[in-house]
């Protein structure tokens, strides 16, 4: 579902994959409020693609037109800016953790930061689901006008296999060089298995963990994960999602490392 919501003044054009934590006022949410990528910010409007999971993603698509929500944001860092050049960007989207790309495809069509506008053409994005009706909100992407691979467990809708499988045969098939910029987001094994491919081949690669949450402003230590020493955050053996995320360097973190 697209739950879209007018906060009380609007927001400059916010950086894609920066979150909110939303809750109803009411006793139907649970007390800690739930994070959700920004999807799309259109206007002073803030929308939201929410998948029902539990207690709290039920209560926001049991909202009625006019409610008023508890929001807090917007959070975290985002993706990088993404520039054109000769090494395009490869977007892989898990199911739900397709809802940080949309903004990010415009705004890296429209030049992010006041820089050259990314073609087209080196924006590939990767949409993956057990079935096709996992694949939320697809038409939106595909109108986007950049290349969207729709990949399917089941082959319902596309590629038959994982969105990793489908790079591989894009890359077989000589339609992306070996050498891509990867961003990723869905569920965590997809995460780890891409950072693997990602070191394993040189690549670089970010990362945008859905880590389950309390605060979401650094607070409760609710969302760690762990880093590499060697990598860019340095010594610190964990790092807290919410603040120093929720978008990672692949080299940066350690998804299999205990936190
Ligand atoms: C930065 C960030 C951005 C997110 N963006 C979106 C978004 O745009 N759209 C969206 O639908 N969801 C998004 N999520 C995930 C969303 O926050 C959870 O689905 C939500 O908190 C579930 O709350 P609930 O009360 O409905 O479910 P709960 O009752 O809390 O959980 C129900 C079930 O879902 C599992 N679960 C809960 N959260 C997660 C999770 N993060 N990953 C995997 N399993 C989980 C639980 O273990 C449990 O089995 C995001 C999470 C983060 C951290
Ligand atoms: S969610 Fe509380 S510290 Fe990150």
């Amino acid at each position: 579902m697209i739950l879209a919501v007018r906060p009380p003044a609007a927001f400059p054009p916010l950086r894609a994959a920066r979150f909110f934590m939303l809750r109803r006022l009411d006793s139907l949410s649970p007390e800690i409020p739930r994070p959700f990528s920004l999807y799309r910010q259109v206007g002073d409007e803030l929308q939201f693609l929410i998948k029902v999971m539990g207690r709290g993603t039920r209560a926001l698509a049991a909202t009625q037109p006019g409610e008023s929500l508890r929001l807090i944001g917007p959070l975290g860092n985002g993706w990088p800016t993404l520039t054109p050049g000769s090494v395009p960007w490869v977007m892989l989207g898990g199911g739900i953790g397709s809802a940080p790309f949309f903004e990010l495809i415009r705004q890296a069509r429209a030049g992010m930061d006041g820089g050259a506008p990314v073609p087209a053409d080196q924006l590939t994005f990767l949409y993956g689901g057990a079935h096709a009706g996992f694949l939320y909100d697809i038409e939106a992407f595909e109108a986007l006008g950049v290349r969207v691979v729709a990949c399917t467990d089941d082959g319902s809708r596309g590629f038959r296999g994982n969105v990793l499988q489908a790079l591989e045969a894009e890359w077989d098939a000589g339609r992306l060089p070996r050498e891509v910029r990867l961003l990723a987001c869905g569920p965590e094994r997809m995460l780890e298995a891409t950072g693997k491919l990602a070191a394993a081949r040189g690549l670089e690669c970010w990362l945008s963990l859905e880590s389950l949450m309390g605060c979401g402003v650094g607070i409760c230590n609710g969302c760690p994960v762990a880093t590499r020493p060697d990598g860019p955050l340095g010594a610190w053996t964990n790092a807290k999602c919410c603040v120093e995320g929720p978008v990672f360097e692949g080299r940066a973190i350690d998804l299999e490392a205990p936190v």
